[in-house]
């Protein structure tokens, strides 16, 4: 049979033609509806809309901050934020820990019912929660691995089903609304908040948050359907750039830098189409984001055209006075944010100064009616596109699949994928299965630390209550070679009841000596899990106590695996010489303790790739974006041995059971006009034994520019294939002026004539841009 493809494309763009039009008239309906809705509400209403409280508020306890259990919601807090406040959001789960489909269900049908009776125009409350990866404060809910590892990945695929099943299990439980992805640079290995992010490469987080958009809203954006949710893309922008390293500090910096490499995820991922935004928490060159009109109206709104609503973060707008001085008084520190451009205050706690106040700067004039509207509308539209007004609901009984095996699944393979092979001396790994091993080291038997936080509470510290069905990294192993052949001694752990940092030696004389009679020693060390300031680190070294047990464990003589279960690359090069084989398992879920001894016994053969740079030292943690200067050479006459760069594994690292040879890259011109495409070609062949997957890396160099020094390489594309033992692809991309461009001084995009690189692997070529 003939397949007349012609016809094929014509019927195809004919059904996308009727789509996108269908999609206008559903939006123009929405329009209509919001305008009159805003010409009837007064000013306290619309203010409530534009006002987000925590669930603790409105659950008996004996404060707004804290909530007795069980859960119970308050009638006269209800009906004093529904009725008198008109109060329009709800977030977070309540007492800080999960809770179940039917809990939720019950809890927001409750607030729906009450808010609705309360409310003359029946506006539903929209309730957000953060679920970075997977339904977190829901139980039984299906924990992927945290976005750190997810970029470890580079499955773009697998990024969008994990979270269209984020986004399924999050609707189970009655939830419309998400505060993530998080497209914030992970590019401080310091900060703590690293683990949450895609890692340092701008164009990674680009790619995979878009992925991650498509699967929780749908590639289509259409929320309303009750299997998607609407996102929130966090934290606009910069977040992460701060001096100290600390969580919420100040940031300095550039123009060119600020839009070079921060904003690209969020403009990629509003043309997607995200329906709300989170603000920064920090400051950038003295102006707390939350008060920058520059940065949310001029930038966000206008530039980049973002019609969606912009939510603050956790209590900033009070940070506005009561931290960051810039407002005297909490009025004032309204007025600066709503005029910035704010259009919703996550409160969460005291919501009435902040309803009062704006209600006053209002008929004061200091904010105009028509900023109040703006916000309100933006609001409503999201309401309407979630089918909030008709459905309110969603009840966990049409959700069969969720915490399903099939669900589980994915994860699974999203944790198989990431873990990253970095070091395998005289190929240690993997392991035989007929050997004696010792599992130790705090990270070996914890279900926390393989899940971090946000993982059924914000700390992550109640995971181990919820994780019973799950593998610990030591009960992995156990399944993997049989009981009697793992010896388990902790040797050091964290405290219990402690700041998560405090660790205690706990039989590490036993370690030692349970080592000797051991073929191979699997250490398991990292970090306990936190996030934010609790988060914060003065050292970056792996702890001293940690070091103690590898070197003395390293001491026995016999061979150390050491397993990294950490949400940022904590220092391990004082003792990393003594490890034979080295694998970063980052913060792989709940599934990521079979994974993991999957890898190690060989069952998977690994393919994550670091998606930072691993320092090797605290005074040298520079990402692989940086500048020339910074990576002087000692045989090019660099003054010392410390100013060249020498991480401890570059960005994109990660070995494998077998081994790719690359050859042939092509590039299909020498002179490039502005206008066109590079096509660039690379193939990789498996010579070794094993089928294993690649990540084909592409980099770009701009050789020389005229407005700011140009980086010394950027990573443009990225494939990951899979071979067989002695199979051959041709891997092709396609480079675009864009990929070319840099950002100038004044924040403007420049496209120069001159030389490039184009690497790929260890092959290089060159090519001339002209007029
Ligand atoms: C965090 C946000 C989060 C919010 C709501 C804040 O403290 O910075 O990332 O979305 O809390 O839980």
């Amino acid at each position: 049979m003939k397949i007349d493809f012609k016809r094929i494309a014509l019927s195809v763009s004919v059904v996308f033609v009727f789509i996108s039009a269908n999609a206008q008239m559903k939006q123009a309906d929405i329009d209509k509806k919001v305008e009159a809705l805003l010409r009837q509400m007064t000013l306290e209403e619309k203010v409530g809309q534009m006002t987000q409280i925590a669930l603790d508020v409105i659950c008996k306890g004996n404060d707004r901050y804290s909530s007795f259990t069980p859960l119970t919601l308050d009638a006269a807090e209800m009906k004093k934020a529904f009725g008198d406040y008109h109060v329009g959001s709800v977030l977070n789960t309540a007492g800080n820990r999960a809770l179940t489909t039917a809990k939720w269900y019950e809890l927001i049908s409750e607030i729906q019912k009450t808010s609705s009776k309360q409310n003359v125009h029946k506006v539903p409350v929209i309730y957000g929660v953060d679920e970075v990866h997977g339904a977190t404060y829901t139980a039984g809910a299906t924990m992927f691995p945290q976005q750190i590892a997810q970029a470890a990945a580079r499955n773009p695929l697998l990024v969008e089903k994990a979270a269209a099943i984020t986004a399924y299990e999050t609707r189970a439980g009655n939830i419309p609304w998400t505060f993530g992805p998080v497209l914030d640079l992970g590019m401080d290995p310091r900060f703590s908040r690293m683990w949450e992010t895609f890692g340092e490469d701008p164009y990674i987080t680009s790619t995979l948050g878009v992925a991650m958009v498509n699967g929780l809203e749908g590639k289509d954006a259409n929320v309303g359907n009750p299997e998607k949710i609407a996102t929130s893309l966090k934290h606009f922008l910069a977040y992460h750039t701060t001096v100290s390293g600390k969580d919420r500090t100040p940031s300095y910096i550039s123009e060119d830098a600020l839009r070079e490499y921060h904003l690209p995820a969020f403009k990629a991922a509003i043309d997607a189409g995200a329906h709300t935004i989170m603000v920064n928490s920090g400051i950038i060159n003295g102006v707390p984001v939350h008060a920058s009109y520059p940065i949310l109206t001029k930038l966000l709104k206008e530039e980049l055209g973002f019609k969606g609503l912009v939510v603050t973060d956790w209590a900033d707008i009070e940070n506005l006075y009561r931290r960051d001085r810039i407002a005297a008084n909490d009025k004032e520190a309204v007025m600066l944010a709503i005029n910035a451009g704010i259009d919703m205050s996550m409160v969460p706690y005291k919501y009435e100064v902040f309803c009062d106040n704006l209600i006053q700067l209002v008929k004061e004039g200091k904010v105009k009616q028509e900023r109040i509207d703006d916000a309100v509308r933006r609001i409503l539209k999201v309401k309407y596109a979630l089918n909030l007004f008709d459905k309110p609901n969603t009840n966990p009984k049409d959700y069969p699949k969720f915490g399903s095996k099939e669900f589980e699944k994915v994860s699974y393979d999203m944790a198989a994928e990431a873990i990253t092979l970095l070091k395998n001396e005289g190929n240690i790994l993997p392991l035989k299965k007929n050997i004696k091993v010792l599992v130790t080291g705090p990270n070996a038997n914890s279900m926390r630390t393989l899940n971090g936080a946000w993982t059924y509470s914000w700390q992550g510290d109640a995971a181990d209550e919820y994780t019973a069905n799950y593998n610990t990294i030591l009960e992995a192993v156990q399944n993997e070679i049989g009981k009697a052949n793992v010896t388990y001694v902790p040797g050091v752990s964290y405290k219990a009841g402690g700041h998560y940092f405090e660790e205690l030696a706990d039989k590490m004389d036993e370690a030692i000596a349970a080592a000797k009679n051991s073929d191979v020693i699997i250490l398991c060390l990292g970090e306990n899990s936190y996030v934010e300031k609790p988060g914060d680190l003065n050292d970056l070294y792996l702890s001293d106590l940690q070091t103690e047990l590898a070197k003395k464990l390293a001491g026995t003589g016999k061979p150390v695996v050491l397993v990294l279960n950490e949400g940022r690359p904590r220092l391990i090069s004082r003792f990393e010489q003594d490890m034979k084989g080295i694998v970063q398992a980052y913060l792989p879920g709940n599934f990521g303790g079979n994974a993991l001894a999957d890898v190690l016994f060989g069952d998977v053969n690994p393919s994550g790739k670091l998606p930072y740079t691993y320092p090797r030292f605290p005074n040298a943690t520079i990402s692989y974006i940086h500048k020339p200067s910074e990576e002087q050479k000692k045989a090019e006459g660099a003054y010392n041995y410390e100013a060249d760069y020498n991480p401890q594994y570059l960005f994109g690292e990660g070995l494998s059971y077998t081994t790719f040879v690359y050859s042939n890259l092509t590039i299909d011109k020498k002179q490039l006009k502005k206008r066109e495409n590079l096509n660039v070609s690379v193939t990789v062949t498996n010579t070794g034994k094993r089928t294993g997957k690649e990540v084909v890396h592409l980099f770009t160099s701009d050789l020389y520019a005229s407005s700011v020094t140009p980086d010394v390489k950027r990573l443009r594309r990225f494939e990951k294939i899979e071979l067989a033992p002695g199979e051959s692809k041709t891997v092709s991309f396609e480079l675009n002026p864009a990929d070319l461009s840099y950002t100038g001084r004044d924040g403007k995009t420049i496209l120069e004539a001159g030389d490039f690189e184009v690497m790929v692997e260890k092959l290089k070529d060159t090519f001339t841009l002209i007029e």
